[in-house]
């Protein structure tokens, strides 16, 4: 994530790193048939050619144990692309892809693989660089890297670099996070491993360092003087879809909280960091996530849906779903009051909450700011007006809004709650990318800004370590406890009710405070 600047306000001749191609390289997909190399990284290597990103010496290698001609592969990818893009494929991008694409059937546990790889890999002479991506479940993470350790696929040069890109999750727990990373280590060295959280290749998540530190106006404020609460919202309107199995085993605190909805508490939460380069902003997240106060169950809230309907539709609850057992305690929403001890945030909650088959599809972060301190209005109490509220949208309708009080024109005095607004597409020009564009593109660069660290993921799940702890001893005993199609559980609600706050409606329009709209519209009459 090397930051340049573009526009009106280009440097001129400064050296733009973003703008050069990648090095070439092969990159090998491990899990070449599976659902994340359809639907998202060879769009993304599709719309990487299409912005001129990659070299002409660039090439996949897709690796699978499904025994088929590689005709037949790159026919389900154009199929799948297709649906995505409509008819409009670019063909000439898309067959300058396809020609750079290999097939090899293997076993992800078989010397022969590994083997043949190396033979396939020793013909690309002019691309020594070699990108391993392993888009396989987190039960062959380790294995393929030891594999490829074995066949002495992992040892760089001078003139050739090694990397792996390794998909969530990371771990289920502290304790097999870092035996993972114990694994991964002997094999590689830590500038050689990319962590994925795929929430970071999204714009609008990157764009929250920009705000913070490419304007004078917001870091001042940015402090616990100033900041009364965060509530970061991540939410859904899918249920478990075909991913029954692997939720079973996972739930919305491991599946959302130490990963994604960290990245965005890291984003908004971190000291400053001395550059963007990797490792000055990772030490700052590790440091953030070690600053988290121990997480008490007391201060979370657990559900899982009921049937219910969505988008009109009725939905069965989440123990009718498939591969789902009947009597399921596995939570499907989870809310969240984190405390952070440092001398910035010491006092100010963070309220995180996620969870699926809940009123809309939306992510986003609002920083509420402290009341104005001095009730210069008399005969209105200050904590009426409505308060200052940064909203960050990060998906869908992607921009920002700040609220504040305005006074109403006329004789008398009359405040309003009010809204500045940017949208993202009323700015800038749409930029077709499914998110894992930036990622690739930065692993294949070695900028590793936006990947997780090995101590910044076990800083992570030592953060919720304790909860899972408090859970395993402790099942829920009013699941299910949220119909489909509504804003979760009842008792989050009470989690912020008892420190007299609220959580903003679930995917509010654009404009919204933190008062109902009917009492927005009432306005404020006061007198000076
Ligand atoms: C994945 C989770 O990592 O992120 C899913 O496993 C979740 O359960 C998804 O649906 C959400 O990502 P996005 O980009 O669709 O918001």
């Amino acid at each position: 994530m090397t930051p340049t600047q573009s526009g009106s306000v280009a440097a001129q001749g400064a050296s733009n790193l973003r703008e050069r191609r990648a090095p070439p390289a092969v990159m090998t997909i491990f899990g070449a048939s599976g659902d994340l190399t359809k639907r998202l990284i060879v769009p993304a290597l599709y719309n990487l050619v299409r912005a001129n990103k990659l070299s002409d010496d660039f090439s996949v290698i897709g690796v699978d144990h499904t025994d088929r001609p590689p005709q037949e592969w790159i026919q389900s990818l154009s199929e799948m692309l297709e649906q995505f893009t409509g008819c409009a494929v670019d063909k000439t991008a898309w067959s300058w892809l396809t020609q750079r694409l290999q097939y090899l059937c293997g076993d992800f546990a078989d010397d022969a693989t590994f083997t043949k790889l190396k033979i396939l890999l020793a013909k690309h002479k002019q691309a020594p660089n070699g990108l391993f991506y392993l888009a396989v479940a987190d039960r062959f993470f380790a294995p393929v890297i030891e594999q490829l350790g074995k066949a002495g696929l992992t040892e760089q040069s001078s003139d050739a670099w090694r990397r792996v890109i390794i998909e969530k999750p990371f771990g289920h727990d502290l304790g097999s996070a870092k035996a993972l990373n114990a694994r991964v280590l002997k094999v590689l060295s830590e500038d050689q491993v990319y962590r994925i959280d795929h929430f970071l290749g999204k714009e609008t998540v990157q764009n929250i360092l920009v705000l913070r530190f490419a304007n004078g106006i917001f870091e001042p404020l940015w402090t616990r003087d100033h900041i009364d609460h965060v509530q970061i919202t991540v939410t859904e309107t899918v249920g478990v879809e075909h991913r029954g199995r692997f939720y079973e085993q996972t739930g919305a605190l491991r599946d959302m909280v130490p990963n994604h909805l960290f990245q965005l508490l890291a984003m908004i939460a971190i000291e400053p960091p001395s550059s963007f380069n990797a490792d000055a902003v990772r030490n700052k997240q590790t440091e953030l996530f070690h600053a988290i106060h121990p997480i008490a169950a007391a201060d979370v809230v657990r559900g899982q849906y009921n049937r219910g309907t969505e988008l009109g539709q009725p939905v069965p609850d989440y123990r009718h779903e498939p591969d789902v057992a009947p009597d399921s305690n596995t939570e499907t929403y989870v809310a969240l009051r984190i405390g952070i001890d440092n001398w910035r945030w010491a006092g100010v909650p963070f309220y995180l909450r996620t969870g699926k088959r809940l009123t809309a599809r939306t992510t986003e972060i609002a920083v509420h700011f402290r009341q104005a301190p001095y009730a210069l209005f008399r005969d209105t109490p200050v904590e009426h007006l409505p308060p200052n509220i940064l909203m960050l949208r990060i998906q869908p309708d992607e921009g920002l809004s700040i609220s504040f009080s305005a006074k109403r024109p006329g004789q008398e005095i009359e405040i309003d709650g009010v809204a500045m607004d940017f949208a993202y597409s009323s700015y800038f020009a749409p930029v077709v990318a499914v998110g894992y564009e930036t990622l690739i593109y930065d692993c294949l660069l070695g900028d590793a800004t936006l990947f997780q660290r090995a101590d910044t993921v076990e800083a992570a799940w030592q953060a919720i370590q304790p909860l899972l702890d408090a859970w395993s001893h402790d099942p829920p005993k009013d699941f299910p406890n949220y119909a489909a199609g509504s804003a979760g559980p009842h008792t989050a609600d009470l989690l912020l009710a008892r420190d007299g706050r609220k959580w903003l409606p679930i995917g509010g329009n654009r404009v919204q405070t933190d008062i109902p709209a009917a009492q927005q519209r009432s306005r404020l009459k006061v007198t000076s």
